[in-house]
Formats: C-alpha cells, structure tokens, sequence
C-alpha cells in the first residue's frame, strides 16, 4: 500500500524534493524463472522476484525487518554455479527471504518448479495443521495472507484429522492488544518488529517445539538476564505487559489474527470498510495514516507506507486516539450565549451577525473611556497551513492586529526571534533522512520518544545500524534515551544553555564538541527550550562553533503551519517580520489592502495578561487546552474576564464554556487540508468522512464577512492559490537572538528545581474516551537521585509531594540517577498536571515533603 499525496501543495512550503538517485554499486545477474535480471550485490531473491512481477508467498518476511526464515513458506528451487562453474542444484529447497542472488544463479519459484510448489504446499499443510478454522469471526479474515496464500498456495481440502491445538483465548498482553495464541504461525514478525525496530522487548517466543508460542518477555524461561538486547534491560521488561507506544505496529505486521487491537476486534469486516489516506494529528511527525470507515463513522486506523517519513510505523497514539473527533460533546451547531447568560443554539446567520456586532464593539467601545479595547486572536497549536494562514489574516486584515499567536504552550521572546530567524520559510532544511545519516545527533528539551516518536523510530533505525551517536541535554536519561544508546549531558532546568556554551570550549565536553563538529552532525531543539533563557540563543552559537546543523522539533501538529503561515506577534507569512516596511508592502499589495498593521503584536502570555487586566475588549479563540498553556488558572480568569469571546471549537470545552459565541469547526477527518511537519514538509489529505462541519478557513472567512470584510477564504482552493501567489520572502530576516545564559535559581534545603516534559499518552483531550490506548500509558512517578531523596527524607516508591503556593501534587518518587536538586514531573498526567496543580513549568523552585504512599510506584 502507497498513499501518495493526493491532495495540494502551496509555494508558501515547496514539495518535498525527489530523493536522490544512489550511485549504481556492483551488481550481480541471475535469473528468476528463466528471466534474466540485474540486481545490485546482496539483494535478497524474494526482493529480486519481486521487482520481476513474480510473488513468491511469504509470512515471516518483511522489508524493514532483518531476514529471519522462520516460516519456512517462501521456498525455492535453486541452481548454482559450483567451484567448477557448472550448475548444481542445491539439494533442498531454499528460503528465498534469507538467500542472496549470485551470479549465474537460477531460481525456479512455484510457477515453473513442481519441487518448490509442493514445498510450499506442504509448509502450508504444517501451518494449517493448528490454525483454528475461524475466519468468519477472526479480525483479520479477508485481509489475511494466510487465508490468501492458503487459497492460492495450499491444498483444497484437508488430511488432518486429529483435535487441533487449542489455548485459552485471547490473553491480553496489555490493555490495548490481545493475543490468541493457536492463530499464531510463529513467523516472529511481531518480535522482530518488538526488538529491532522499538527496542521494547516486551514479548518473545516461549518454550520449544510444539508449545513454542509468544507471550511477554519471560526471563525465567528464556534466561535473558545480563544478555537483553539493545536498550533493554531485562530488569526493565521480564514479566510486564507490551507496555510499547508502538505496540499496534505488530496488530498490522501480524500475518494471521494472532495479535488483535481491543479497541477494533470483533467491530467489523475489512470488505465493508472504506479507506481513506491521511495524516496524525497528533504531532508534528506528519505519519501517513490509512483511515477506515463504514457508513460515517471511523472504526480504525492504520499506518500508512511512505519511506520520507513514517516508513510503515506509526505510534499508538496515531494509531489509537480518534475518537475524540466524534466525541458525544462534539459541537455541532453554532451557539450564542443568552441573556440569562446561557449557550443555546442559534442559526450560521445568527451567530456570525452576534459575533461580529461583540468584534465590533470591542474594538470600539461606546465609551471612550473603556480600557478594555481590541481584539486579539489565540488560534491554538493543532490547525492544518490553511486554516493557520486565515486565523493571521483575519488578524491582520478584518481585525486590524498582530496580537495573534499560535503558541498554546510556554513561549518566549527569544524563541520568537529564532522561529523568525531560524525556521521560517527554510523548508526541508534538515529532513528526516538527515537523521539516518548524520554521525551525531544531539537533542535539546527534546525528548524524542515522548514528543517525536517517528524521529525516535528514525533516529534508533539509525543507531542500530549506522551507528549514529545520540546525545541529549537533559536532567535525566530517560527509558527512550537507553534505546538510543544515548549518552546524557546533565543538566538541570535552567543550565541547558551554560551546557550548549561549554561544548567547544569546557574541555569535558571536547568529544561532544568533536562528533557535532563532523560532517552532517545534528542538533534538534524542541519547543521546550523556550523555557529557558538563553538556550535558543545557545543552540544557534553552538551551530555556528561547530558547524552541526540545527532543526527545531516542536510537539504539536500545528506549530509548523503556525510559523510559516506567520501566527507570531512578530511575523508574517513566509517568514515576512513585521517590523519590516518591504515585507508589509509586500503582503499589503498581495492583500489588496492599505497597509498591514506596523506594531509588533502581543504574545499569548501577554494577550491573557491584558485580558486578565481588562485591558483588551475582545478575543477570538481556535483549538485551545487552557491546560497546555503556561498558567491555566490565569488563562481560565482571564477569559472569564474579557467582555467578549468567540470560540472556534470542534468539541465542548473551557473555553467554549467561556465563550459568548461558538462556531463549530471541522476535526481533520471532515475536512481536507495540509499539515506541515516539524521539516516544513507539507503533508496534504483528503477528507475521509462526508460531513457539514466547516474547516476554520471557511467559518473565519465567514465571521470576516459579517464584519464588512472580503478575506477571500472560502475555498481551499482559494487559499492555495493565494499561498502560491504570496510564495516566500527573500529580503531580510528577523535578527538571530542573542540571549545570554541565564544563572541557574537559587535552591534553598528542602526545595529543587523541577523538570518535566509531555509523555506521549497523558490527560490530553485528544485521547479522551480511549480506555485501552489509557491503559498503556505510563503511570505518573516523581524522580529525585538518591541524593535528593536522603536530604527531603523520601525512600524510593514512597510518596513524595511537590509543591508551590499554588498546590501540591503527591506522586510515588522513583529515586532516578539524576542531578540532586533537580524533581522530574511528567506535564499532564491524567489527574496529575503540573501547570493546572502548581501553575509553575520547568524551571521553578518547588517544595519537597515526603507525602503519603499513593500510585504504585513504577512507571
Ligand atoms: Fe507472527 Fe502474529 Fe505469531 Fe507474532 S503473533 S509470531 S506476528 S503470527
Ligand atoms: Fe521466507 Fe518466512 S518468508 S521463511
């Protein structure tokens, strides 16, 4: 399966560049059933085969995993030249998915071999012996390559007689996936996958012979202790349950119905499914998707195929979280907010004239003497190019502002500045194939498996096999970091910078200033290091002293779009400063208007202060968390305060229930659109479910509308041809930011600086209503070194409670090689989130007491 793009492109981000052709190698000449053919030297048969058209049935083999000839079904006829150059034929039939071609060698497949056709029948007899005949109700019956190759490659009917094999049915190895064992051929695909691509060796084969069978990695039966492979720990894994964030990889490679997802068995049969292409939405990795429906509703999803990008392998939570779009909260008609001060339903007419007579009079009070005055726009972090490109130019052109900005997270000044300098309109700068071949790569407030997993699949294919070095600036080396054979370079939150300036020039660092100074070296900071004074800054020096080349890495979907399509108080499209008169002339002649406003914008921050202080009259509010954002409680006080608010929104929320008028908006699947990967790739999709929902593009040019205002958004294809006229901006950039490092805070007994970061599956709205995706999530633990622990009083499992003036959070703490005075917090736990609990992020002081015994204490 190849999804291709089939949607558009824009100019505003170019097409991604046609991979380059690699130099012919030595090649070797063979023939597959008498036709002759050319492969390069080590190609496997089964691949060479495949290339000629000719499909030699297969269970265990896979292309991105390593030959493993457990299956035994891809059996060939094979002749070879011998010393004395004459041909031979090797005396029994061989595994083509294990055999490499060489010269002069002669393959006779199925198709033109009795000897191979009736190896492969009887492979398939054996493997059918204990397969349960339950296709009528097995998940993968009609996609099945063993119901296929046994219609095409077995016998007709059956001579077995005896009682098949049976085991008690299913188990479920986690919450998410279930395993019934008598379906399984034992190809050892899911294993593989298991160990050589996610490194979680959670599940091995047990035992021998006729009870061989999978089941979670066992080390009293497979005596693996001290010998665990790479990033794994047999401490870490014997006896747990698949707790893998890429566990549904092996639903989708399992060749029978052995592994099944619970969320999808038993819901529906493939040939009644429609598929559609698609693209996560849950970060900015961009994975190709295959989205399966019937009859409106979306019963799975799986990973789509494009080598650029995601290969073939997707996280659980792209696989696994989609319910949120058809959540019973959705909001589906728009609503105006009464005079007994309540939400009801309201005609598209309706609420687009009330939301524009509030716009209006926010920004001009009847009284002149209203402080509370404008109208800014927080459009959130998750909108496709489109819909990010008409929430800037609503700002700009029916608002009159640049206080918009896409960041719904902690923010910066100085970030902005290198999200101007740095990010902006240099597109496919640093790609993912970068990662499989650079010779070092060091990630700063990235932690790459929680916020980038197809970058953590990339970058651990990479140190597998090429031997790719990782690093990474951190206050802890996580479980993701282990896999990566990663070496740490603590830090404590705040001194990332004073790290980043010591490679190069603190002479422990000279090896780390060594790997990133060779060719091809990588540097990836996530949007974490906002937080941080000086570390953007720091990040680029370094750049510049080594010559390792620098990508930004944000977690959201929607941070990319945000930066091109210009949602920063500071920056317009294609990376066009504001505080440029050229740039603004520009975009006001490709605008048709007057002139683009000149003053810098607010920030998010400083839009919720000015709310907070009743100083702004009016706000516009898209696909918003009050809880990603910096201070959740200001922000909820902030929107109670402001006279006016519209809500663009797909579900009921804390803003929605704020707002005086919402308009409902579309989720991915009911619209079309273009997500932009953390490369600046676009990655454009269809719409996989007919529906009424309008994307934000059309609803914003809608409200425009209303306001006396042509914003020319109705249509996707108006805005790409719009994006296309506009292109980029090749005059001057927003200056480098030059922060210095910051002094690390001042730790009193009994305090420490906290670090956290996002987990991959937490509290977030867009896995709610997912009970078993929820059930492999990690649960929340405080980490202290054991340092910390002896001075606060606190053993290892024993609760430990963190807390500012604002409140306390009580987890079990996990005594962690870490630096002392340093507290590891995961951000949005379910029940557990930092900012709502502490309003403080990474960074600030906080309290240690020994608190009660209450989670058990294992992440
Ligand atoms: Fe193969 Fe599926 Fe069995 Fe794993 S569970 S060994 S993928 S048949
Ligand atoms: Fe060749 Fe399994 S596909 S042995």
């Amino acid at each position: 399966m190849t999804i291709l793009s089939s949607g558009p492109t824009t100019s505003l981000v170019p097409a991604a560049p046609v991979a380059p052709v690699e130099p012919a190698g030595e090649t070797v000449s063979f023939t597959v059933d008498g036709i002759e053919t050319e492969v390069p030297k080590g190609t496997l048969v089964i691949r060479a085969a495949e290339q000629l058209g000719i499909q030699i049935p297969r269970f265990c083999d896979h292309p991105l995993l390593a030959p493993a000839g457990a299956c035994r079904q891809c059996l060939v006829e094979v002749w070879a030249p011998g010393r004395d150059g004459k041909l031979a034929k090797m005396p029994k039939p061989q595994a083509s998915c294990t055999l490499e071609a060489t010269p002069g060698m002669q393959v006779k497949t199925q198709h033109t071999s009795p000897e191979a056709d009736k190896a492969q029948h009887g492979v398939m007899e054996l493997l059918l012996i204990n397969h349960p005949l339950d296709c009528p109700v097995c998940d993968k019956g009609g996609e099945c390559p063993l119901q296929n190759q046994a219609m095409s490659n077995g016998r007709a009917s059956t001579r077995f007689v005896d009682v098949k094999r049976t085991f008690p049915k299913p188990i479920a190895i986690s919450t998410q996936i279930l395993l019934d064992r008598e379906r399984c051929i034992l190809c050892q695909r899911c294993t593989r996958f298991s160990e050589e691509i996610a490194g979680d060796v959670f599940i091995d084969l047990q035992k021998r012979g006729a009870n061989q069978q999978i089941g979670t990695f066992d080390t009293s039966v497979l005596g693996f202790v001290g010998d665990a492979p790479l990033g794994a720990s047999a401490e870490d894994t014997s006896g747990r349950p698949f707790a893998s964030y890429f566990s549904g990889n092996t639903v989708q490679i399992c060749p029978v119905g052995a592994l099944t997802s619970a969320a999808y068995r038993f819901r529906s049969r493939p040939f009644d499914l429609v598929s559609t292409p698609g693209v996560a939405e849950h970060d900015a990795q961009g994975s190709a998707i295959r989205i399966d429906h019937r009859r409106g509703v979306v019963l799975r999803r799986l990973a789509g195929e494009d080598p650029t990008v995601n290969q073939e392998w997707i996280t659980d939570k792209d696989r696994f979280a989609f319910t949120w779009q058809s959540a019973p909260d959705r909001i589906t008609t728009p609503l105006v907010r009464n005079a007994a001060g309540e939400l009801e339903p309201a005609s598209w007419v309706e609420a687009l004239d009330v939301a524009a007579a509030g716009l209006q009079a926010a920004q001009q009070p009847d009284d002149p003497r209203d402080t509370a005055v404008g109208v800014a726009v927080l459009p959130g972090g998750r909108l496709t190019l489109e819909d990010a490109y008409a929430y800037g130019k609503f700002a700009r052109v029916a608002l009159g502002t640049n206080d918009v900005d896409g960041r719904a997270r902690p923010h910066s000044a100085e970030e902005e500045a290198f999200l101007g300098h740095h990010v902006a309109g240099r597109t496919l700068d640093v790609t993912f194939a970068d990662l499989d071949r650079a010779p070092a790569v060091l990630l700063v407030g990235l932690e790459a498996e929680e916020e980038a997993g197809i970058a953590f699949l990339r970058l651990r294919d990479a140190v597998v096999h090429r031997k790719v070095r990782v690093l990474s600036v951190a206050a802890l080396a996580s479980r993701g970091l282990e896999r990566l054979s990663g070496t740490l370079l603590p830090a404590a939150p705040g001194t990332e910078a004073e790290v980043l300036d010591g490679i190069g020039t603190d002479p422990s660092l000279a090896a780390t200033a060594e790997l990133l100074g060779s060719a091809g070296a990588l540097v990836l900071v996530g949007e974490r290091l906002a937080g941080v004074p000086g570390g953007f800054s720091a990040a680029v020096r370094l750049a510049q002293r080594t010559g390792a080349r620098l990508a930004w890495v944000p977690r959201r979907v929607g941070e990319r779009s945000a930066v091109e399509a210009g949602l920063l108080p500071s920056l317009l499209p294609g990376g066009r400063p504001v505080a440029d008169s050229a740039a603004r002339v520009d975009l006001a002649a490709a605008w048709g208007i007057d002139h683009v406003p000149s003053e810098t914008g607010r920030s998010t921050s400083e839009i919720l202060a000015a709310a907070h202080a009743g100083l702004l009259g009016g706000l516009v509010v898209g696909g918003l968390e009050l809880a990603d954002l910096p201070d959740p409680a200001l922000a909820r006080e902030a929107l109670d305060r402001v006279p006016f608010l519209v809500s663009l929104e797909v579900r009921q929320s804390e803003v929605t229930d704020r707002a005086d008028v919402v308009l409902p908006v579309a989720p991915p699947t009911e619209k079309s659109g273009t997500f932009v990967t953390w490369e600046g790739r676009p990655r454009p999709f269809p719409q996989a479910l007919s529906s009424h929902a309008m994307a934000d593009h059309r609803v914003l040019d809608r409200l425009a509308d209303a306001l006396g205002v042509e914003l020319g958004l109705q249509t996707l294809e108006a805005v790409h041809a719009e994006l296309d006229q506009l292109g980029g901006w090749d005059g001057a950039r927003v200056g480098a930011p030059d922060v210095p490092a910051s002094e690390p805070p001042v730790v009193a007994p009994g305090s420490a600086v906290l670090a956290t970061w996002h987990l991959l599956l937490d509290g977030g709205r867009l896995q709610s209503g997912e009970q078993f995706l929820a059930g492999t999530a990690k649960r929340p633990v405080a980490r202290i070194s054991a340092g910390t622990a002896a001075a606060v009083g606190v053993q290892d499992g024993a609760g430990l409670s963190v807390s500012t003036d604002a409140g306390t959070l009580t987890l079990p703490a996990v005594v962690t090689e870490m630096p002392d005075h340093v507290v590891w917090l995961p951000t949005n736990a379910a029940g557990a989130g930092v900012r709502d609990a502490l309003h403080v992020d990474a960074g600030a002081v906080v309290r240690l007491a020994p608190g009660p015994r209450t989670v058990e204490a294992r992440s």
